[in-house]
């Protein structure tokens, strides 16, 4: 294969310690959705409602990585990523949510866990990336204080069966994205809306996340435990004490209010009073129980938030202008190509007390493909990955805290409410044939870690 020469990046700029690796998750990657005795999941359930997802989209087969997990392994090697982030789904362990566990989902997991090591590649595990079991959904699902038990009992079964080869684990991927868009605004699953719903589930899985990462430690004690925030740098529209101000509440929400319970601060309710009114669902010992000395936190950055104060939006008073409106270079989901982000995060994160290691477990780009003679000439996605690792480059020299980087994503894969319209990818997938092609991101990526 030819070299793909397109920038002076290069690999040792990172350090050897650098973690490299591309980054999944079983609801967008699987299929498989009722194979050996996997249970519906609230997407499972979403999926089928009508409206819900564009062009009515849905990830029953999604790439069929359940049954093609051999040949996307012999892919991730192909292209010389040396970690795989993977996420269990949590219907195909225990298809009620609670016991008794599918064995075959057990060994489904096992198979490709061996898979990666005998590849020579690292698995990394996340334990929820937003399939929670439907049966727990009909009894509140996360709304439900007994969710953190549901979920600890899930991470037993799966440290138990998975942890003597796994060392890498991640508990929750992006809460404030799965609990803002599922449970607030009821654009993602399980569609529930409004403040309450909101608010109780925001507390809840902050409780699991520490209670998960608690059992992770306790049985595995050589494990590397992290947990996943996505992060999105924050401006105000201009320089007016009320823009600043809105600036200041939307950065709260989407930055700071999952993180700095986690880090032992509490939530940020003086920077973003509606939080206050989580003090109705916090009960006795609450609050020494949120927190956890985390081995690394994992950032997932993608692009920039420009804000203005507005009087109509409810509880945060703000309003975000979007990318469209301000004519500038945007992705297929409508976020602005701004790699100078992905820095300013870093710096954000940077400054706290108590992160001992930032992984950005997720960077990358939706843009539209076109395969052509056998080969898909991505070169937006290319440069949107390079301009993005200056910038990591760029937080190094400075002397900042980042010691890895997983792009999103392996393949093009099923984008929740977008349904297969956005493709992330490193490679090209025909959804009618499963056929694969690597792209020229991935023929970069791969070149670049040789
Ligand atoms: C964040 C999520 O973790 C992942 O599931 C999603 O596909 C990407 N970002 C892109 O939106």
């Amino acid at each position: 294969m030819n070299k793909v020469e397109t920038s002076f990046l290069h690999k040792n700029q990172f350090g050897d310690d650098f973690l490299w690796g591309v980054s999944t998750a079983a609801f967008q990657i699987e299929g498989a959705h009722d194979t050996d005795g996997k249970g519906p999941s609230i997407w499972d359930v979403f999926t089928s409602q009508k409206g819900k997802i564009k062009n009515g989209h849905h990830a029953s087969n999604a790439c069929d990585f359940y049954n093609s997990y051999q040949n996307d392994i012999d892919l991730i090697r192909e292209l010389n990523i040396p970690n795989f982030r993977f996420s269990i789904s949590w219907p195909r362990i225990m298809p009620t949510g609670v016991p008794p566990i599918n064995q075959a989902g057990i060994a489904y997991y096992n198979k490709i866990i061996d898979a990666l090591l005998s590849s020579g590649i690292e698995p990394w595990i996340t334990l929820y990336h937003w399939d929670l079991p439907h049966d727990l959904e009909l009894k509140g699902g996360w709304t439900n204080r007994e969710s953190v038990n549901w979920f600890s009992a899930y991470v037993e079964i799966c440290v138990q069966s998975f942890g003597d080869r796994v060392k890498n684990w991640m508990v929750i991927n992006e809460p404030s994205v799965f609990t803002g868009a599922g449970y607030f605004l009821g654009i993602h699953a399980p569609g529930k809306k409004g403040i309450t719903n909101y608010l109780k589930a925001m507390h809840h899985v902050t409780l699991a996340t520490a209670a998960g990462a608690k059992i992770i430690r306790n049985r595995i004690p050589d494990a590397h435990i992290g947990t996943t925030f996505s992060c999105t740098h924050i401006e105000p529209a201009t320089q007016s004490s009320k823009d600043i101000e809105a600036a200041k509440r939307v950065d709260t929400l989407l930055n700071r209010t999952f993180i700095e319970p986690i880090l032992g601060m509490g939530y940020p309710q003086g920077d973003l009073p509606v939080l206050k009114k989580l003090n109705a669902y916090i009960v006795e010992d609450d609050l020494n129980n949120l927190s956890f000395d985390f081995d690394f936190i994992g950032l997932q950055c993608y692009t920039r938030e420009v804000v203005k104060s507005s009087l109509l939006i409810p509880y945060i008073g703000a309003e975000l202008i979007s990318a469209e409106k301000r004519n500038v270079i945007s992705t297929d989901m409508g976020w602005e190509v701004y790699p100078p982000a992905l820095y300013e995060v870093l710096k954000k994160f940077n400054a706290y007390n108590g992160i001992k290691k930032i992984i950005i477990t997720e960077n990358g780009a939706a843009f539209p493909d076109t395969l052509k003679n056998g080969k898909v000439y991505d070169i937006k996605r290319t440069h949107y990955i390079q301009d993005h690792l200056e910038q990591i480059l760029k937080a190094k020299k400075e002397g900042l805290n980042v010691d890895g980087y997983f792009v999103w994503t392996l393949t093009d894969n099923f984008e929740w409410a977008e349904g297969y319209n956005a493709r992330f990818g490193l490679i090209h997938v025909d959804f009618d044939t499963q056929q694969r092609t690597i792209k020229h991101s991935g023929l970069w990526f791969k070149d670049f870690l040789s």
